[in-house]
């Protein structure tokens, strides 16, 4: 059979994952795929570094329309990242009857309802599974293997570059804007750091998983979204002190009402597998009704752990591209006609449980005051920690944690609470999963 023919568009950390991985186990995934996969065409900016990347073994040109609408290519494969140039020759690609890889969580979770809209019409496949935790295959795990599921709730460690942050932090107590520099060094930050310290990209992943979780549209523009910038060293001492970590964690969770989608640090009991994730790793906690408790753990950045999903994708649509379309699996794992309407929840409706820290007067009767508030909002506690003030001071720390309640009262109590006299400044509110 002859080769399928695959055109690269941008040849950066995974691309060029993609292109050295695929040349060093060509034999074994040709037996795989039953059909030699060669990448005929790269297109990128420099394209002096591409032609020393691919050593003459392909064409090279440094405009991607001639990849996208060049008809002897049978898969696109997008790694330029972003939702400007990387969406125009994705639809173009789609228009002109190609099936499309793509890595680019940003332009999914943002236009993914469009694009899959795009692809369906025109019967091509678009595959994903690098865009969510690199190279954990969980897009397969979520769409194929926990099919028989009714899926409850996902949370996972999904950004590996401030997962990395926070671990060397807390490990070596390195400064954030060097553990920042070495995460970029290292390739695994996006060419816009702030989407990973302020939880974007971290939102964008939460976004396709909840999609093929519950069975609704992508829906980014819903997803709650809290980084790791305003975290306080002694937030992550006192959490410690607790039996708990702090992660950035993407979270989506069924309820009665409608989904949560959110990401914000949270505290995790610190004897949960996934509170011992470290350094760039991933690792994504499914719950299903049948199967339980499932946990996915990889590289979830980096050239080849990224292209090793890559090239899964491209092993598949090479598998199914002659397949009859309607016997391929759905891209959101439900067949779009048959997606949910359930709302994405507003924050204010969410229920979880709540780390609280003030700084207050060492004085009596200051914990009756802020313990009677959270009583009258019906907020039980669940545990309490006060600082002894240090050596000639009148001030401390007192930390609380919270059973389950709405977001909307917590937020109602510490409005209250910093209106105490005996309250300075603002009270730093932690969420907390037990994950159990
Ligand atoms: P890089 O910045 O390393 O690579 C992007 C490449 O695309 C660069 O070589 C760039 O060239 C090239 N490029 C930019 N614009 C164009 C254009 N108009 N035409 C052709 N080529 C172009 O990014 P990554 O490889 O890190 O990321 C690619 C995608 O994969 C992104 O969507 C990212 O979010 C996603 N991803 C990345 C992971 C990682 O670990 N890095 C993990 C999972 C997903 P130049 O350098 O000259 O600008
Ligand atoms: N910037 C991302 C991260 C890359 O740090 O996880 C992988 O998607």
């Amino acid at each position: 059979m002859k080769p399928i023919k695959v055109g690269l568009l941008g040849i950066g950390t995974v691309g060029s994952g993609t292109f050295n991985v695929l040349k060093r186990n060509q034999l074994e995934i040709t037996r795989r795929a039953g059909r030699s996969i060669e990448i005929a065409m790269v297109a990128d900016l420099n394209v002096e570094r591409a032609r020393e990347l691919t050593n003459g073994e392909c064409e090279v040109v440094n405009d991607a329309n001639l990849v996208v609408s060049n008809p002897d290519i049978d898969i696109v494969i997008e790694l330029i990242g972003g939702y400007g140039i990387a969406k125009d020759l994705v639809m173009k690609a789609i228009a002109n009857g190609k099936h499309v890889v793509t890595a680019n969580k940003a332009l999914l979770a943002t236009h993914g309802n469009e694009i899959f809209k795009a692809a369906e019409e025109k019967g091509v496949m678009v595959a994903f599974e690098a865009a969510v935790a690199g190279g954990i295959p969980i897009i397969k795990a979520l769409r194929e293997g926990l099919t028989a599921n009714r899926i409850q709730w996902i949370a996972g460690i999904i950004n590996g570059t401030t997962n990395f942050i926070l671990s060397e932090m807390r490990d070596k107590g390195l400064d954030f804007s060097a553990v920042l520099k070495q995460a970029q060094e290292l390739g695994y930050a996006e060419a816009d750091p702030t989407f990973d310290i302020e939880g974007v990209d971290a939102a964008h992943k939460a976004t396709i998983m909840a999609s093929i979780a519950y069975g609704i549209p992508m829906q980014f523009d819903k997803a709650h979204v809290e980084g790791i910038t305003k975290l306080q060293a002694s937030d992550i001492r006192y959490a410690e002190e607790l039996g708990y970590r702090i992660k950035l964690l993407g979270i989506s969770k069924r309820t009665e009402a409608g989904i949560e989608l959110r990401v914000h640090p949270t505290l995790i009991p610190e004897k949960r597998l996934i509170a011992n994730v470290e350094g760039a790793m991933n690792a994504v906690l499914v719950h299903g009704d049948a199967v339980g408790a499932t946990l996915y753990y990889g590289k979830g950045a980096g050239s080849e752990p990224t292209a090793s999903a890559v090239i899964a994708d491209l092993v598949d649509i090479t598998r199914l591209a002659t397949a009859d379309p309607e016997h391929r699996v759905p891209y959101l794992a439900f067949q779009s006609n048959s997606l949910s309407d359930l709302p994405v929840l507003p924050m204010a409706e969410i229920v979880t449980s709540y780390y609280l820290r003030m700084h207050v007067a060492d004085k009596p009767g200051v914990l009756a005051d802020v313990t009677r508030i959270l009583a009258d909002l019906t907020i039980s506690i669940d545990a309490m920690l006060q600082k002894e003030p240090a050596e000639g001071e009148t001030q401390t720390d007192i930390i609380i944690l919270t059973h389950q309640t709405k977001e909307k009262n917590i937020v109602a109590a510490i409005e209250k609470i910093e209106k105490l006299d005996s309250v300075f400044g603002a009270v730093t509110k932690l969420r907390l999963e037990e994950l159990s």
